[in-house]
């Protein structure tokens, strides 16, 4: 399997406490990687490392072979490595379809003068359009965001990272925050992203987790303790002790 993005001996400290610890992760095209752990992990920081957000203190990052361990967030998400935010970032005051299709107009590399313009280029709306349609928003398209549902505002953050044409799709708590009723739209708008996409997912919920993912990743103080078969991760006695205990034998996880 050849691999699209690989991350190598990642470590981080914040003053004396290590957050990484030594983490190595690969991932080919059409992974669908779940990565666990106790609050505090290093989850967060991890995406925040691969994605320029943060400098490591040592470790490489490739992505197509090419290294970008020392390029800029922005010069990233342009080879198509793409997060979204555990806390949403939307504009209360604007539209789904302005989202996107500012999220389109900064992939093309316009400046914030271009906006409001776009509706006049047919290709942009069509493509705002699609990706709307995938993710179940296009009917919701003319609202704002403050009069959505906040299970479809997590779905909106995943719609502008698509519009960034993403190789790699880096999504922080997609679900966090999401009643449970809403959270089969966000798993099936998961469901409906390509196929060739490598998706890695950090979630607490675990009944998502299982459904979603092809391979989970426990971290657990900044160390990658478990990486695997979601069919071998409850068995596995390091991540027992370190997280999924209460998982496993009262059915649901902290
Ligand atoms: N900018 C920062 N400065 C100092 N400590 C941080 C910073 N960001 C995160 N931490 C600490 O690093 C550890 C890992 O945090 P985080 O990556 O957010 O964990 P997770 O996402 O797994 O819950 C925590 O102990 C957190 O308090
Ligand atoms: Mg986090």
């Amino acid at each position: 399997m050849k691999s699209l993005f690989e991350v190598r001996n990642l470590n981080k400290k914040f003053g004396g406490l290590v957050v990484t610890n030594d983490v190595s992760i690969s991932m080919a095209p059409g992974d669908r990687l779940a990565l666990i752990g106790p609050n505090g992990a290093g989850k967060t920081t991890f995406i925040n490392l691969v994605t320029g957000n943060l400098q490591p203190d040592s470790g490489d990052v490739t992505l197509g072979g090419e290294n970008v361990t020392r390029l800029g967030p922005a010069s990233r998400v342009h080879r198509g490595l793409v997060r979204s935010f555990q806390v949403t970032r939307l504009f209360q005051d604007m539209t789904p379809e302005e989202h996107v299709a500012l999220a389109v107009l900064q992939r093309e590399g316009h400046s914030g003068r271009m906006f409001g313009h776009y509706s006049g280029r047919a290709e942009v709306m069509d493509e705002v359009s699609a990706i709307l349609d995938r993710l179940g928003l296009f009917d919701l398209r003319h609202l704002k965001v403050r009069e959505i549902a906040y299970g479809q505002q997590r779905l909106l953050e995943i719609a502008m990272a698509m519009a960034l044409k993403p190789r790699v799709l880096l999504l922080d708590e997609p679900a966090a925050g999401v009643p449970q009723s809403e959270t089969a739209r966000i798993e099936a708008a998961l469901a409906s992203l390509p196929a060739d996409l490598a998706i890695l997912m950090i979630d607490h919920d675990m009944d998502l987790v299982f459904r979603f993912a092809k391979r989970v990743v426990v971290l657990a103080a900044g160390t990658v303790i478990f990486d695997g078969l979601p069919k071998d991760v409850t068995q596995n006695a390091r991540v027992r002790e370190a997280y999924l205990g209460s998982y496993a034998d009262a059915g649901s996880a902290a």
